[in-house]
């Protein structure tokens, strides 16, 4: 048993989408989120940059005696994961990668065409057609899509309308027909932010989704070392670099609640 809280975090707001699942499967537990809106986008920065923002939040986490790391972006599972591994020996670390490539691993069959859209250092790191081909060796038409404009977008909240859904045409139409996509991988945790947009332009393919699998993968991990809290203690605390408004109006919708009923509060790692 182990009553400490779990740290989430992300460039943004995505890895706010992996928070449903996580209370869901894990009601007892507490969680201390971070994002980094002030520095987001990560997706379209080097991977040293990645890596050196990493670290401080990794720092501020472990600062908040947190007993695990739940990297709820793929950008840093993609660029970071060995870092944060190393650089925390101590602290099991689960990243989105892993989880999210085992279950194409196990639901896909040779058959299908996989689609992994993604940040444009999660593509370059190719790491997810590795570890996908990796578990099942069948698996031989993977194709990923960088999409750098979505995330900005959805930072900014244009979701319902048609900005976005051009933006997503624009990635995607040709994409999905030329290589005849009929799995799309949401690889990016913003992505369930947007998942109605995709699901009404590509009512055919079929959607699994990153930022659940971590969740899962997180309550597995617990299981596996003894530590889920007894009871729910405290409250769960939401961090960002810069509060934006779309942060907290993400945060109050997600979890159904008001402002002034939330944690949330300003922090700056850049220091
Ligand atoms: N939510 C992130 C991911 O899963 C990162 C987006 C970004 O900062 O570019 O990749």
């Amino acid at each position: 048993m182990d009553n400490r809280p779990i740290g989430i975090f992300d460039s943004g707001i995505g890895g706010l989408t992996s928070i449903p699942y996580l209370l869901r499967q894990l009601p007892n537990e507490r969680i201390i989120f971070f994002g980094d809106t002030a520095r987001t986008p990560y997706g379209s920065k080097s991977v040293d940059t990645i890596r050196q923002f990493t670290l401080q939040i990794g720092d501020f986490l472990v600062k908040n005696n947190v007993k695990m790391m739940l990297v709820a972006c793929n950008t840093i599972s993609a660029t970071s994961l060995d870092l944060l591994k190393e650089t925390y020996p101590d602290i099991p670390i689960i990243g989105t990668i892993s989880p999210t490539s085992r279950v194409i691993a196990n639901k896909c069959n040779g058959m299908d065409r996989i689609g992994i859209m993604a940040t444009t250092a999660t593509v370059n790191s190719g790491v997810y057609i590795d570890k996908i081909k990796e578990k099942n060796y069948q698996l031989k038409n993977i194709f990923a899509i960088a999409c750098p404009a979505l995330v900005p977008l959805i930072e900014e909240g244009i979701i319902d309308n048609e900005i976005m859904d051009l933006t997503i045409k624009y990635y995607l139409d040709d994409f999905i027909k030329e290589k005849e996509i009929d799995t799309l991988v949401l690889a990016c945790t913003h992505y369930p932010l947007i998942k109605r947009n995709l699901q009404r332009l590509y009512p055919d393919v079929s959607i699994i989704s990153s930022s659940k699998e971590v969740a899962i993968a997180a309550k597995m991990e617990l299981e596996d070392r003894d530590m889920f809290a007894e009871k729910p203690v405290g409250e769960n605390y939401f961090y960002a670099s810069d509060l934006s408004d779309n942060f907290v109006r993400m945060i109050e919708l997600i979890l159904g609640k008001d402002k002034k009923e939330l944690n949330i509060d300003f922090q700056n790692l850049d220091i």
